[in-house]
């Protein structure tokens, strides 16, 4: 194909479909869209006629920051008179409706590592963003189900299964949110990988962190290739969670994923009268022995991977008042399994403080180094849980500014990035 003829041609019809975008040109669009695809970049900027069209909206005045969504403006110009700039935003939602239904995809990176998304947040337009979302959401719950036909399709052959688990490991699947296969950077799943926006990290698969030597600081933990697995800022968050799930003292709890322990040490402040810890890694099991908290009260600490360790749990018929998960160097799959299979035969539907069934939490980080994976992310796992039997009531928790305070220094990547953290309380429905 290195024919310059072609080239200039495809050049050609890449700047005319985002010249129209950019111009909200629905007529011009729609015939362009008949012989060229929604999904063409630009070479330079990366832009797609999905970025075209909104960042056609920016002002000349750039308004900073991202005060943005929940200031005054949906990305109003201070000079614009407010019906001009409602035309203009009515015109991009129709641009980018029309971009959506012939196959625009919600997630393509520009040469500044911005989804369309990404712009649409940076400039206050939430009309616009809300579309990006949604698409999103639509987009991975497709090829979520995909890979769930995909399973019915291979199940009873022992050899595929096999095959599938080393594909996995590998990263060579494409999935759901954050089931590229690639890294689950830090904390569980919180990464562009996750999202599919960059390339994969060997080091954050799971097998491959299993088997890495961990060091252990005052505030953080961090594996061989300094991905942080768990870092001291949680404690905040670690502690609201253990309150909503554990409100009194005597309850029975699960934790799966110690880490640095800091959720255990405030589960064993409300004294259980039985408390349960699954943990896989090595040097994090050496480091709990040396700590004594096999000795700790109600403390039964199960060495191995959930996956192993839970069906004999619920083989025993062991039931719980709450149950917390937090692993990492998971994919969001492993998540999903975990509430759909496991939650369902260990939390007890009698159980809680007040009898009127137990409840289950998780670290909520997938996605949260960009805001519009984040939103994409919570909506489905909201409606996975939904389908998997659960209310779930989110609480927003202010995160302070981890690069201000210097918490990314000598971590390898920054897992969170954003102001608020969702944090995710489940009841079964009814
Ligand atoms: C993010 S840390 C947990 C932090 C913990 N919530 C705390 O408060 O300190 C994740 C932990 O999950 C463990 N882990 C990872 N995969 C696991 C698996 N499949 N089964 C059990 N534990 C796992 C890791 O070794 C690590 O100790």
């Amino acid at each position: 194909m290195d024919d310059p003829a072609f080239e200039l041609e495809t050049d050609l019809s890449t700047q005319s479909i985002l010249l129209a975008a950019a111009n909200h040109d629905i007529t011009a669009l729609r015939d362009l869209l008949r012989n060229t695809s929604a999904n063409v970049q630009d070479l330079e900027t990366g832009f797609t006629p999905l970025h075209a069209a909104i960042a056609a909206l920016e002002p000349d005045d750039k308004p900073s920051g991202d005060e943005k969504l929940n200031g005054h403006t949906n990305g109003e110009s201070p000079e614009e008179p407010a019906a001009e700039r409602k035309e203009e935003i009515e015109a991009a939602v129709k641009t980018m409706k029309l971009l959506f239904q012939n196959g625009a995809i919600w997630n393509d990176l520009d040469a500044q590592g911005e989804t369309p998304g990404c712009i649409a947040y940076r400039l206050g337009l939430r009309e616009l963003y809300e579309l990006c979302v949604d698409a999103g959401v639509r987009a991975e719950l497709l090829l979520s189900r995909m890979d769930e036909y995909q399973l019915l399709g291979d199940a009873g052959s022992d050899d595929d299964e096999d095959e599938d688990e080393e594909e996995e490991e590998e990263g060579e699947e494409v999935v759901v949110v954050g089931e590229t296969g690639d890294i689950m950077a830090e904390e569980d799943m919180a990464t562009s990988e996750a999202m599919g926006l960059a390339p994969g990290d060997e080091s954050t698969q799971s097998a491959n962190y299993l088997s890495s030597t961990l060091k252990f600081d005052r505030d953080r933990l961090l594996d061989e290739s300094d991905n942080g697995v768990m870092m001291a800022w949680e404690t905040t968050l670690m502690r609201r969670s253990a309150e909503l799930l554990v409100p009194t003292e005597g309850l029975r709890v699960l934790n799966v994923g110690h880490g640095m322990g800091i959720i255990d040490g405030i589960f064993q402040e409300k004294k259980p009268k039985a408390h349960h810890i699954i943990e896989a890694h090595p040097d994090v099991l050496k480091r709990m022995k040396e700590q004594g908290w096999h000795e700790k009260p109600g403390v039964v600490v199960h060495e191995g991977r959930w996956q192993d360790i839970v069906p004999g749990l619920v083989e025993k018929g062991d039931l719980f008042d709450a149950i917390y998960f937090d692993t990492f160097a998971e994919e969001y799959k492993a998540l999903r399994e975990f509430f759909t299979e496991s939650v369902i035969g260990l939390l007890d539907p009698a159980g809680g403080s007040d009898g009127e069934g137990g409840k289950f939490g998780f670290f909520n980080g997938m996605g949260a180094d960009r805001q519009v994976a984040y939103d994409v992310y919570n909506k489905i796992v909201e409606m996975d849980l939904f389908e998997a039997g659960f209310d779930t009531e989110f609480e927003t928790i202010p995160v302070p500014d981890l690069d201000s305070e210097g918490e990314w220094e000598g971590v390898r990547r920054k897992y969170w990035v954003l102001k608020d953290y969702k944090l995710p309380t489940c009841t079964f429905i009814g």
